[in-house]
């Protein structure tokens, strides 16, 4: 951390704060300006501190510990329906962090359909790695349709996405990078940041190995599926799914599909992703949980009634079994307020 706070530090600081402490002590008699001289001392010390300033101004923490029993409630309460991504979010950022040599720096795709909380755990992770979460200076969030909209500039996108990975990184090398929309970004632009995904000591001088890279999509999300209908078709429970039922259907499907981000892309041929996540399809039983949660944070009674009234307000496919709400828990908080 000591780089971080240093190089925004400006050196005159302490000298400064000093020369005031004094010129206000300066008219004291002699033994009150000798405690003076000492206090003013003690206390300039702790006020140039990185302690003090980094209360005010955040600092790349790059040793700061990860609170796993924290990540792992918010993980539990908040998100429903996903017992795969709990485990797999939970292993993969305690095992980074807590690695103080990484080889190669964390890279998380996310995948599944609108509504299952993707965005939301990727807001979760930000919460836990950083006090101020996505506003932390050091969380860098590009959506493709927002930052990447043209065909015909993929080379300056190529180059500006370089840059900033770079620069960032070199400001703090516990930097987080969320690539939202991923199966809307043109095939091959996330190949120009693979030399930073790949196992270098550094790449001109800058060490890439402690940053984090999430990946989002919707790609793979009818793979996901196909896989829980299955399950249900057969009287399995859907929580007996285990990650390996899905991972390798889902770099596959990833690889070979155009409209994925990921067509024929480098990150997966060199197995740079460490962890894809699936998330599966919601229920009508996770809809009226995510209901009740909205209400709680509205400080609202749980009514069991009312979740119910608005999960039945959802739509579900497939057409034949209704098992899935299309837009997952997405459009919850507005149909909850047709009901409040
Ligand atoms: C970790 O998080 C838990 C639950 O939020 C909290 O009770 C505990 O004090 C935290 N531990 C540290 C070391 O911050
Ligand atoms: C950091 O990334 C942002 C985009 O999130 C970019 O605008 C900024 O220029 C980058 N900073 C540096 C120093 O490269």
């Amino acid at each position: 951390m000591a780089a971080g706070w240093r190089q925004k530090w400006p050196c005159g600081y302490r000298f400064v704060v000093l020369s005031v402490m004094l010129g206000c002590v300066g008219s004291l008699e002699p033994i009150t300006t000798g405690i003076a001289i000492a206090t003013a001392s003690a206390l300039t010390g702790y006020l140039s501190s990185p302690r003090f300033y980094c209360r005010f101004v955040e600092c790349c923490e790059e040793e700061q510990p990860l609170n796993v029993s924290a990540l792992e409630a918010d993980l539990s309460q908040k998100l429903f329906g996903q017992h795969l991504v709990q485990k797999v979010i939970l292993k993969a950022l305690n095992g980074f962090m807590r690695n103080p040599n990484p080889k190669k720096p964390l890279t998380l795709s996310l995948h599944g359909w609108t509504g299952t909380g993707k965005n939301f755990v990727s807001k979760i992770i930000a919460e836990n790695l950083y006090p101020t979460g996505t506003k932390s200076k050091f969380v860098h969030l590009f959506v493709s349709t927002l930052h990447f909209p043209h065909d015909s500039q993929i080379p300056l996108y190529k180059d500006q996405l370089q840059s900033w990975i770079r620069g960032n990184v070199s400001l703090c090398e516990r930097s987080l990078f969320i690539f939202d929309e991923m199966d809307k970004l043109h095939a091959g632009l996330v190949d120009a940041i693979k030399p930073y995904l790949d196992y270098y000591d550094h790449i001109d001088g800058v060490s890439y190995r402690k940053a984090i890279f999430i990946f989002l999509s919707n790609a793979g999300g009818d793979l996901i599926t196909r896989k829980v209908l299955d399950y249900w078709n057969e009287g399995k429970s859907r929580e007996d799914l285990q990650l390996k039922d899905l991972e390798a259907v889902l770099s596959v499907g990833l690889f070979n599909n155009r409209n994925s981000g990921f067509w024929h892309s480098g990150l997966i041929e060199k197995n740079l992703i460490d962890f894809y996540v699936p998330f599966l399809p919601l229920e009508f039983r996770h809809v009226k949980m995510c209901v009740l949660a909205e209400l709680k944070d509205r400080g609202f009674e749980p009514d069991e009634g009312i979740a119910g009234d608005v999960a039945k307000e959802m739509t579900y496919y497939p057409k034949e079994e209704k098992l899935f709400s299309d837009k997952g828990c997405k459009t919850v908080p507005y149909k909850l307020d047709l009901f409040l």
